[in-house]
């Protein structure tokens, strides 16, 4: 067994961090007049531009050697293949044959359910228990369950049309109950449909809205069996923890256990997304995604999207050792992108042991933030610029928008594409960029902060498909390199754990010997001013 970094290439990629850790990016671009083209990589939907990444072409070059040594395109292959690539669970991560042309029996079959269940609520056959059409869906999840399809929902709306356009379509997925409480005040019961997302079945975040979302319902629908007919769907890995719910059959629908969370926005998760724009939005989705997996698979490491994607990730994370990484859309539709991107990556790659179990000595994911680029610059882009960390950034646009809109909405997406290239310029470069810097210190601009851009041609669901996917590989890429296993999430399970008997705490249970003093007197807090608001 062998860390990553007793690797003789790893060595000779700490050799290249070594020797660029103090060159700035105005010395890379001064000592290459190439550099333009040498790295933009234009393949689909999508332009990569990693030029003011703190790369010159001996960097890159070593880390492509690295990517062959640690045989990244054999993991995706195996990935691909449907191999038991989560270790620890003994399960394939295999969200590719989802949208791979050629379907699974199972995967067919759910998709044909899930197309009926669109067109009987487009149709407005599906109706609630007393007569009604439907006309608000609420996707009740958490984490995959929510983040995906509510990213896509929002990035393609623009696209529903028809019955899509016309349904009310809603997330919620606070386990307080904020999100769900507000909107049921917009709602009327007889008209609603709520689908219960939940891969297990079990999580009490999705299991305590969707009670109370069905005690809600039972005012106006009082009998339980009409109730759960007419007005609940369920999405799981598991029938039987939705039976128990008391799902019936024929709104159950299915996915696997070989598909992680947050991966499943291709599965019947991805039911509001058909809702909003139509299967056949869907199945191009799918597509777009498909084909990302076929060049992720076939091209060649240095032209190969997803490669150069993470290959960059892990030289600005472990080589460059930068611990913050920003998500920044130039475009309000993927307003949830940095959401959906902060658990894809940090749920996967947040590991500090490797497959082995043996602790790493060198740093993975880093920590990734992200809001609208535009409104970003409002908020937070002056640590960017100006603060002492350190950070590399994704700037992500649309090219072409508003073509058949008028003058001034085309303007506003000019002015969004120029602060885009305007930002990602003076973070690479700082005041370098003006004819004649001020000399004031608090006005001095360092640059030298790395980022990649990524156009995409259009924001259609075949290019977001091929986004999406783009990171989805990215993440997989990332996590060959640091042999690390991106596909369980133990992290994130003891807290479960402990919120289960805290609450029992709450409630009023001795607690347990091993439950620290802060912790017992916010308890005690908590339960005397319950009390007391009682009496
Ligand atoms: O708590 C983390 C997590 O397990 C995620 O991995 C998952 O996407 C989310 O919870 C929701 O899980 P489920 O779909 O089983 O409700």
């Amino acid at each position: 067994m062998t860390l990553r970094s007793t690797l003789p290439e790893w060595q000779a990629v700490a050799n290249q961090a070594q020797r660029l850790s103090s060159v700035h990016l105005s010395t890379l671009w001064a000592n290459d007049p190439e550099r333009a083209s040498r790295w933009l990589t234009h393949v689909g939907p999508l332009l990569l531009d990693l030029g003011k990444q703190r790369l010159d072409a001996d960097a890159l070059s070593a880390l492509l050697d690295l990517a062959e040594a640690v045989d990244v395109k054999g993991t995706l292959a195996s990935q691909f293949a449907g191999d038991p690539v989560n270790l620890t669970e003994g399960r394939a991560a295999w969200h590719t044959a989802l949208r791979a042309p050629v379907k699974r029996a199972e995967v067919a079959a759910s998709l044909q359910r899930m197309s009926e269940i669109v067109t009987q609520i487009h149709q407005g056959h599906w109706r609630g228990s007393n007569g009604y059409p439907i006309r608000d869906v609420v996707n009740i999840g958490v984490g995959g369950s929510d983040l995906g399809p509510k990213m896509v929902c929002e990035s393609l709306s623009e696209m529903a049309c028809g019955k899509g356009a016309a349904l009310g379509i809603h997330f919620v997925s606070s386990i307080d109950g904020a999100q769900l409480s507000d909107l049921l005040h917009t709602l009327r019961p007889e008209t609603t449909l709520f689908i219960i997302s939940s891969k297990s079945f079990t999580t009490s975040d999705t299991l305590a809205n969707a009670r109370t979302a069905l005690d809600w319902l039972a005012k106006a629908v009082p009998d339980a069996a009409s109730r759960l007919r007419h007005h609940v769907i369920g999405v799981s890995a598991s029938p039987a923890k939705m039976t128990e719910f008391g799902i019936p059959e024929q709104n159950q629908l299915l996915f696997w256990d070989w598909v992680g969370g947050r991966f499943s926005l291709w599965s019947a998760i991805g039911l509001p997304i058909a809702l909003r724009i139509g299967m056949s939005g869907f199945n191009e989705l799918l597509a777009g995604a498909a084909w990302m997996d076929q060049h992720a698979l076939n091209a060649p490491l240095i032209d190969n999207l997803p490669v150069l994607l993470g290959l960059v990730g892990v030289w600005n994370a472990t080589f460059l050792q930068l611990r913050g990484h920003a998500v920044l859309p130039y475009d309000g539709r993927l307003a949830s992108f940095p959401a959906f991107l902060t658990q894809l990556e940090m749920e996967s790659n947040g590991k500090s042991v490797n497959r082995q179990g043996e602790p790493v000595d060198y740093l993975t994911c880093p920590v990734l933030w992200g809001e609208v680029g535009a409104n970003a610059q409002h908020a937070f882009y002056q640590l960017l610029h100006q603060g002492t960390q350190p950070v590399s950034a994704d700037f992500i646009a649309p090219v072409r928008r508003y073509l058949d809109a008028g003058e001034s909405l085309q303007r506003q997406h000019r002015l969004n594409l120029a602060n885009c290239l305007a930002q990602s310029q003076v973070l690479a470069f700082g005041d370098a960029c003006l004819a004649e810097p001020n000399a004031s210190p608090h006005r001095r601009y360092a640059g030298n902060q790395p980022s990649s851009t990524l156009l995409i041609d259009e924001l259609n669901p075949y290019a977001l498909g091929a986004l999406i996917a783009l990171y989805e590989h990215k993440v997989s890429v990332m996590a060959a390199l640091w042999d690390i296993n991106p596909f369980d999430q133990w992290g994130v399970e003891l807290g479960k754990q402990v919120a289960g008997e805290t609450e029992q705490m709450l409630l009023g249970a001795q607690p347990s010997a091993n439950v620290d003093g802060s912790t017992l007197a916010l308890i005690k807090h908590i339960r005397q001013e319950h009390t007391a608001c009682k009496s």
